[in-house]
């Protein structure tokens, strides 16, 4: 909870949120913290944080889990966008696909990435993602039209 006038600044970035389905949404302070509550009470949400100075950057989670066809679906956003390109994100989902596969032993894990955001694609792709199938122009912003790639990793 300590972070939360942190995420709640990084919710608010239109470069960051641009990436993700919460883009028209704004955060107040009290929304992210009830974010940030209902977040910590359910499912896999990890917090991603430096290893040299314990700063939090981000987050990844795991929705969706079905414990009988052992699937689920994969999600990341560094908040901090000081800290894109920097091997940071592909580091943190490969963590959370290895704890998928190997302590959670789920079978497939789908990830999701609008066409436009180039670093997730290349991101997820360095982590075995192979494209599944688009929903073509799903994705509207300003005068253009965007697909909606879908994808999956296998054990
Ligand atoms: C997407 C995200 C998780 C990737 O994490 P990251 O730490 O920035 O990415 P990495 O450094 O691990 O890898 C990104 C790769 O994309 C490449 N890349 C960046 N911009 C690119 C572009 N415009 N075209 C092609 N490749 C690009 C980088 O060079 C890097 O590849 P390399 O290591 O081979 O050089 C992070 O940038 C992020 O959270 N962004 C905002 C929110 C978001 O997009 N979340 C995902 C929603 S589906």
């Amino acid at each position: 909870m300590e972070d939360a006038e942190q995420y709640a600044q990084w919710m608010n970035d239109i470069d960051v949120t641009i990436n993700l389905l919460a883009v028209p949404n704004i955060y107040s302070l009290e929304k992210e913290r009830e974010a940030l509550i209902k977040l910590s009470k359910e499912g896999y949400n990890f917090a991603i944080v430096t290893l040299n100075n314990n700063e939090v950057i981000g987050n990844c989670s795991l929705g969706g889990v079905n414990p009988i066809h052992r699937t689920a679906e994969a999600g990341i956003f560094i908040r901090n966008k000081n800290y894109w390109n920097k091997g940071y994100g592909t580091e943190a989902m490969k963590l959370l696909l290895d704890y998928d596969f190997n302590v959670l032993n789920l079978n497939n894990i789908m990830l999701r990435g609008y066409s436009f955001n180039k670093r997730v694609i290349k991101s997820y792709k360095k982590c075995g993602l192979k494209e599944i199938g688009r929903r073509r122009e799903a994705v509207i912003i300003g005068s253009k039209k965007y697909d909606h790639i879908y994808g999956h990793i296998g054990k």
